[in-house]
């Protein structure tokens, strides 16, 4: 028991979250290598083709060169067992990085500082946002020119509408760059361009109050500046508070160059004292407490045909209390049945590792012979509850899929609704038709490229897409009070369905969300949908 409560309590999962190329891959490089995960030769030179292996598990993946999906890895560091979720770096995302937040208890933000918030950025961090989980930034590229310091913060403020509290201080950028001032510690600590894969050179540490030293070190200009910047900061800036942090009210800042490998392990040791194990999650019996419960996870994520040869499906699940033991018998609450979970893994970077043991924190995959969907409870036999269903993510994308051969509606039909089931895309009907027109909507484009594969090549169907105007749709939340037939909207609205039979309008714009907002006093529309 005593050895349950320390594997839980050390561990800390996190997603790491970015605007693709910011440097999320060379950072979590870098992560790996302060915990000795990978080899040094290994970890930078073969990093594209290392990459691509992790989740190369689709031809359209290797025609693109990107990765369609995400994936998991563990390491130690000082004592702490960290589980990063990755997320798909391409612009071309889809709902599973949205779904991968759910199983993450902090997420890692990395900003590129001469570009500052950009758009992917923020469509994560909306997700991070409602679920108030702590948000930990690491602005990278300053041996790139940078923005001004002030204004990246600035960015973030109003951009993300989150306080910032920077750990540390970037001392100039680019050419100029001489390195950080550590605000705790009140010392700068030089910037040395450590070879890069290895771990960080010995960067000199000069106190401050050292002036005499400071100036020498990193020029007249260069201190000036500084200790303005510094008396500025101590009197302008949020005064770090970890509830806030924890709240996901208050994001720390770290400033460093992931591919020079500067500033990597004290952002890496700053966030793992401020990060929390992994905390109780709700369920419909309330809340159940990572320590104190049995076994119990929930399923983020389904990921078909990763190997091809087989055609197996995996059902990934993040681990919410106790100890898994691969021989244990546990109930899968949705299906009603009591069984043994079929070879568990562990998906690490290039390979899938067999589990005997896992604990609260970790994510684990198993064996799915296609009887898992996202939010699935799996608990101890003895136990029935069900953890609070994952949120639908609003799509932004929409089309209107038919077969071109009609005699195969039959496999059509039951492809779409399979690959809808793992969550690849989702798909919803006109209000008062039937199965004969499928309006399928995707968060990223690329999901109808993935769409139209899979229906060829695992159920031999040809579709033919009919793109529609459509880019935001909304649940109704007070679907009961509302009467769909006289709700009155804008001339190029459109009243869907879901799978569930909920009922959601399509607009081409955010001016006719409001517009019929307007028009329909009482009525309420959430971008989450929930079951
Ligand atoms: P991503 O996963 O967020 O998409 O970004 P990734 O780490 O792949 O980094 C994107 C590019 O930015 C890479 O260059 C990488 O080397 C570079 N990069 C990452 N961190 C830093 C940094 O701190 N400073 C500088 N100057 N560059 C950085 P690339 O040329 O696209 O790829 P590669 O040929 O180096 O692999």
């Amino acid at each position: 028991m005593g050895n349950r409560t320390e594997e839980i309590n050390r561990r800390r999962t996190f997603a790491i979250i970015s605007h693709p190329d910011a440097g999320k891959t060379t950072l979590t490089e870098k992560f790996l290598l302060y915990g000795g995960a990978i080899n040094l030769a290994g970890s930078v030179k073969g990093k594209a083709t290392a990459r691509h292996a992790v989740s190369d598990w689709m031809e359209i993946e290797k025609e693109r060169g990107i990765s369609v999906t995400s994936s998991v890895l563990q390491f130690e560091y000082d004592g702490y067992c960290i589980n990063i979720l990755d997320t798909p770096g391409h612009q071309d995302f889809s709902e599973d990085t949205y779904r991968t937040l759910m199983a993450a208890d902090s997420a890692v933000m990395v900003i590129d500082a001469s570009k500052g918030v950009e758009a992917q950025t923020r469509k994560l961090f909306k997700v991070c946002v409602m679920r108030k989980i702590p948000i930990f930034t690491f602005i990278n590229k300053m041996d790139r020119d940078a923005n001004d310091t002030f204004d990246l913060l600035d960015d973030i403020e109003k951009e993300l509408g989150i306080a910032t509290c920077p750990v540390n201080w970037p001392i100039g950028s680019g050419k100029n760059f001489k390195g950080v001032y550590d605000r705790e510690k009140r010392c700068v600590i030089s910037y040395a361009d450590t070879e890069k894969g290895t771990k960080e050179g010995t960067a000199t540490e000069i106190p401050v109050q050292d002036e005499g030293h400071l100036r020498e070190m990193i020029g007249e200009e260069a201190a000036d500046k500084l200790l303005e910047e510094i008396e500025l900061l101590d009197g302008a800036s949020a005064e770090f508070d970890l509830e806030l942090v924890r709240k996901g009210e208050l994001t720390p800042v770290c400033f460093g160059s992931a591919l020079t490998n500067f500033g990597v392990e004290i952002f890496l040791k700053h966030f793992l004292e401020m990060a929390t194990a992994p905390l109780p999650r709700r369920a419909d019996v309330g809340l159940i407490d990572p320590v104190e419960n049995e076994f119990s996870a929930f399923v983020f994520k389904i990921q078909a045909n990763m190997n091809k040869a087989h055609r197996d499906r995996i059902a990934f699940m993040r681990i919410c209390s106790g100890r898994f033991d691969a021989q244990m018998e546990v109930r899968h609450v949705q299906g009603g049945k009591v069984m043994r979970l079929s070879q568990p893994q562990q998906i690490m970077a290039d390979e899938r590792k067999i589990l005997t043991e896992a604990y609260a924190g970790d994510i684990i995959g198993v064996f799915d012979p296609g009887i898992f969907s996202i939010g699935d409870t799996l608990c101890m036999p003895k136990d029935k509850f069900r953890y609070e269903g994952i949120p639908t993510f609003a799509p932004e994308h929409f089309a209107r899929v038919r077969q071109v051969d009609t005699m195969k509606r039959k496999q059509f039909v039951k492809g779409i609704e399979q690959i809808a089931q793992e969550g690849a895309i989702q798909i919803f009907q006109e209000l008062n038709s039937g199965l004969e027109e499928i309006i399928v909507g995707v968060v990223g484009v690329l999901q109808f490229d993935v769409l139209k594969y899979r229906l060829k090549n695992e159920y031999n169907v040809e579709i033919r897409m009919e793109n529609l105007p459509y880019e935001h749709i909304r649940w109704i939340e007070n679907k009961d009070q509302v009467d769909l037939d006289k709700l009155v909207g804008t001339s190029d609205m459109k009243k869907v369905k879901d799978r569930k039979g909920n009922p959601l309008l399509l607009f081409v714009n955010s001016w006719s969300i409001g517009m019929t907002l307007d028009r329909n006093k009482g009525l309420e529309l959430t971008e989450f949908g929930r079951d």
